[in-house]
């Protein structure tokens, strides 16, 4: 039964490979990769998605307010188009090994274009609606978002069959750190590919950087918060880059 399924999904991409033929390479990189990252990916269990469910209610993000809507389990997922566009949802618990106890919850999405290289690197492109929230029980303000705005790169990326659980695909971070392996869960499924808020978000509640917003906090019971928030560029990745990513 999954093998089959399997079978429909790979017929599908070769038949999508004839019209990417020409941005991938035959191999789609240089790590034997079987597919190309077209599509959605997603860890575990697929719990956290990008896109939008059947009656066009996002999966995870509003970028239009700048919420989420928390996901059970930690994940990441990544959906990618052959027209080089891309969406990312990302919940992930970062562990501080000097302070086994200062575990951040950082909780984010973007979306933007992307560029592949014939030497198997990936830059992304997100635009400036692209936001997180950062949780940090051991910092003084623990719980706010930001903008999130610089390019990711990625040093390498694999698509293979994985022997249980089908075509999966791997991304591997600046420094070689790969993110959790990610299942093939169909074609790309993202919010609409156009700037959706701006960088200091909606037309609403803020004044600018250094201002005040409300936000949801994680404990599900729709608490708010007035917190400080910043903006901040590349250095949130940096420092996601630096720690222990634990999932
Ligand atoms: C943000 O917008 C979404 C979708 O319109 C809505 O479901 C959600 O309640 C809003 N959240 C906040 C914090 O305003
Ligand atoms: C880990 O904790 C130490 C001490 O609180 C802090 O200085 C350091 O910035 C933390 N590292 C990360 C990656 O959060
Ligand atoms: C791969 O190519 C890109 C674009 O030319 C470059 O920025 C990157 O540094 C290269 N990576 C390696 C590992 O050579
Ligand atoms: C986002 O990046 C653009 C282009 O580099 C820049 O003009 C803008 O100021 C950045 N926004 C934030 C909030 O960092």
């Amino acid at each position: 039964m999954i093998f089959s399924a399997a079978i429909v999904v790979l017929a599908a991409l070769a038949a999508e490979n004839q019209v990417v033929s020409a941005q991938y390479p035959t191999t789609f990189g240089p790590n034997g990769n079987v597919a190309p990252l077209t599509g959605t990916w997603s860890s575990g269990a697929g719990l956290v998605l990008t896109g939008v469910n059947e009656a066009g209610t996002p999966y995870f993000a509003n970028p239009t307010n700048r919420s989420f809507n928390y996901p059970p389990v930690a994940g990441v997922a990544y959906s990618f188009t052959e027209d080089n566009h891309f969406e990312y949802a990302r919940y992930r618990f970062i562990g501080n090994g000097s302070e086994p106890t200062c575990i951040k919850g950082v909780i984010g999405w973007g979306h933007g274009t992307w560029q592949s290289f014939p030497n198997g690197t990936i830059h992304l492109y997100p635009w400036e609606d692209a936001f997180q929230q950062i949780q940090d029980p051991c910092a003084p303000v623990s719980n706010f978002i930001e903008n999130y705005n610089g390019t990711e790169y990625y040093s390498a990326w694999q698509v293979y069959q994985d022997t249980t659980r089908g075509l999966t695909a791997r991304l591997y971070q600046h420094d070689g750190q790969p993110l959790p392996p990610m299942h093939y869960r169909g074609p790309p499924n993202m919010m609409p590919l156009r700037l959706l808020a701006n960088a200091t978000g909606t037309a609403s509640e803020e004044t600018a950087s250094g201002g005040e917003r409300r936000l949801f906090k994680r404990s599900g019971a729709e608490r708010q918060s007035k917190v400080t928030w910043m903006s901040v560029g590349a250095a949130a990745l940096s420092l996601v880059g630096a720690s222990v990513v634990m999932l």
